[in-house]
């Protein structure tokens, strides 16, 4: 399973990627937003700077809605870097674009998905990712994992090659349930991933490991 950080701040990417498990990261507007990034040039140097932190792809999200826009704002995002992966949300217009990035070689990643019908169609415009918002699906008493089932079900039974990227992940628990399914990936907030580090008889197994090891040296 591919561990994605979902989010534009810096400080967060290098420290997953310091940890040495982190393999990609999504950005969306309102990530963006949240770190103040905005107008053209800022928006362009922050994706860069976050190429240069990490080695894997990296999700940058148009903001165009038309099908003519989309692709002008692709191509400029996809030239940036080669880790850059177009991300476009799931409308007709997205649909068309992600076909045209694909048969061009672009990387997409289709977002705002809430459905198998939208992934299905998704896969079929060959995106490289799509992005299936778990969390707010829970958030709306609908069961998100049950989604990812059944897109990689779908996916599975016609050998479609579009990966599915477990987005809106809320904690470490829709990470394992999302690798027991099968998702090719995972994109969470930093807290979901530490905390996947954390058991607490590890805590007291540890203490207990050196405590005893000082009692033993007379410590
Ligand atoms: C993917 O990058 C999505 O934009 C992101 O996971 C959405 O997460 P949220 O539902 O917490 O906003």
């Amino acid at each position: 399973m591919k561990f994605f950080i979902d989010t534009a701040n810096l400080q967060q990417i290098k420290e997953a990627q310091d940890l040495g498990v982190l393999d990609g990261v999504t950005t969306n507007p309102s990530l963006m937003a949240k770190e103040g990034i905005s107008g053209e040039e800022n928006v362009i140097n922050h994706y860069k700077a976050i190429c240069d932190i990490v080695d894997g792809d990296v999700s940058a999200e148009v903001i165009s809605t038309d099908y003519e826009n989309i692709i002008k704002e692709g191509l400029a995002l996809a030239k940036l870097d080669d880790k850059i992966v177009v991300k476009v949300p799931m409308i007709k217009e997205g649909v068309k674009a992600i076909k045209y990035f694909s048969s061009e070689g672009i990387k997409t990643n289709c977002t705002l998905v809430f459905s198998a019908g939208q992934a299905l169609l998704a896969a079929k415009a060959g995106a490289t990712y799509v992005s299936p918002f778990i969390g707010r699906l829970d958030d709306i008493s609908t069961d998100g994992l049950s989604l990812i089932e059944d897109i990689r079900l779908i996916y599975d039974n016609y050998g479609y090659e579009t990966q599915i990227l477990a987005a809106s992940v809320r904690h470490a628990m829709h990470i394992i349930e999302c690798a027991k399914i099968g998702a090719d990936v995972m994109t969470g907030p930093l807290s979901a991933i530490l905390t996947l580090l954390k058991h607490p008889l590890t805590d007291s197994g540890l203490a207990q490991f050196l405590a005893d090891h000082a009692k033993a040296a007379g410590k």
